[in-house]
């Protein structure tokens, strides 16, 4: 028997027969584990890198990402890729922390019961994504997402974007007060109705630094007032578009260490 034990291991019972001591302990090893990893995000100039051409989402965009939330479908679909060579052979460039910088709440998502989305716009045609989403098995037979034809025809409520935009912006959203003002419009103008086109892409432009960011056409395919599938739509056909990663650098972190 070895007579020098240390203090753990004469003190062992202590922890063992008093589960507030336990917890204390296990408290205070991970809160070390914690700070190791979380503290040097502070200092590092590059935890969330800055890149070209994001900007917030339009009001069209904001109500369809507003509909893809009510409807769950971040309950099936994640929005993220991760930096794994399977998933960027079948997705593309992985996700950039930036990319998700005007989410709120993030919609990474933690199942995948279809494909990850965060690139999917432009991947398909309006037209496709408006007869997927009615019935998703006229296009993938074996498909089990359920159809959401419903939101075809449904008139979308352009009232709440004045004041989900206004919430927004205090979460750190660069919508200025014309662009709260001019919501309702700017929805209208984007689905492709009379409205002014100049106003909606300035803004949007400006702030992604980059002409043409903003596509304006009839998502649904159905003229009139935007529905609930136009709002969809042109969420899904803008995930991923923004950042342009044929001149996209990763920041080079080798001098932060
Ligand atoms: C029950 C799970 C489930 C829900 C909920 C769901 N989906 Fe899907 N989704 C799937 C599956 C499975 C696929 C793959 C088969 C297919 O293409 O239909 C898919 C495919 C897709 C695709 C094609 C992706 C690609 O790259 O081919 C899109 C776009 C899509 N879903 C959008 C949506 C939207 C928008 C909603 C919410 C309105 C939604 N999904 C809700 C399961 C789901």
């Amino acid at each position: 028997m070895a007579t020098r034990q240390n203090w753990l291991m004469r003190n062992h019972k202590l922890f063992e027969k008093n589960t507030f001591i336990l917890l204390l302990g296990i408290l205070i090893v991970v809160a070390i584990g914690g700070i190791i990893e979380i503290v040097p995000l502070f200092y590092l100039k590059n935890t969330i890198e800055k890149v070209e051409g994001m900007r917030p989402y339009t009001p069209l965009e904001l109500a369809g990402q507003q509909i893809y939330v009510r409807e769950g479908c971040h309950v099936c679909h994640s929005q993220m890729i991760r930096p794994l060579r399977d998933e960027v052979e079948r997705y593309g460039h992985y996700s950039l922390a930036a990319e998700s910088m005007y989410d709120h709440p993030f919609l990474w998502g933690s199942k995948r019961t279809g494909p990850d989305l965060a690139r999917v716009g432009g991947k398909y045609s309006d037209e496709w994504q408006k007869q997927h989403l009615i019935d998703p098995r006229a296009l993938v037979p074996e498909s089990i997402m359920p159809p959401y034809a419903f939101l075809a025809g449904r008139p979308l409520d352009l009232t709440m974007l004045t004041g989900e935009m206004s919430a927004l912006k205090t979460e750190g959203v660069p919508y200025s007060k014309e662009m709260i003002a001019r919501a309702a419009d700017d929805a209208r103008a984007q689905a492709g109705e009379d409205y002014d086109v100049e106003a909606l892409r300035a803004s949007y432009d400006a702030i992604a630094g980059r002409k043409g960011t903003v596509p304006v056409r009839d998502f649904d395919g159905e003229r009139g007032d935007p529905s609930e599938l136009d709002a969809l739509i042109a969420y899904l056909q803008m995930l991923g578009t923004l950042v342009d990663f044929s001149t996209y650098e990763a920041a080079d972190l080798s001098n932060q260490r």
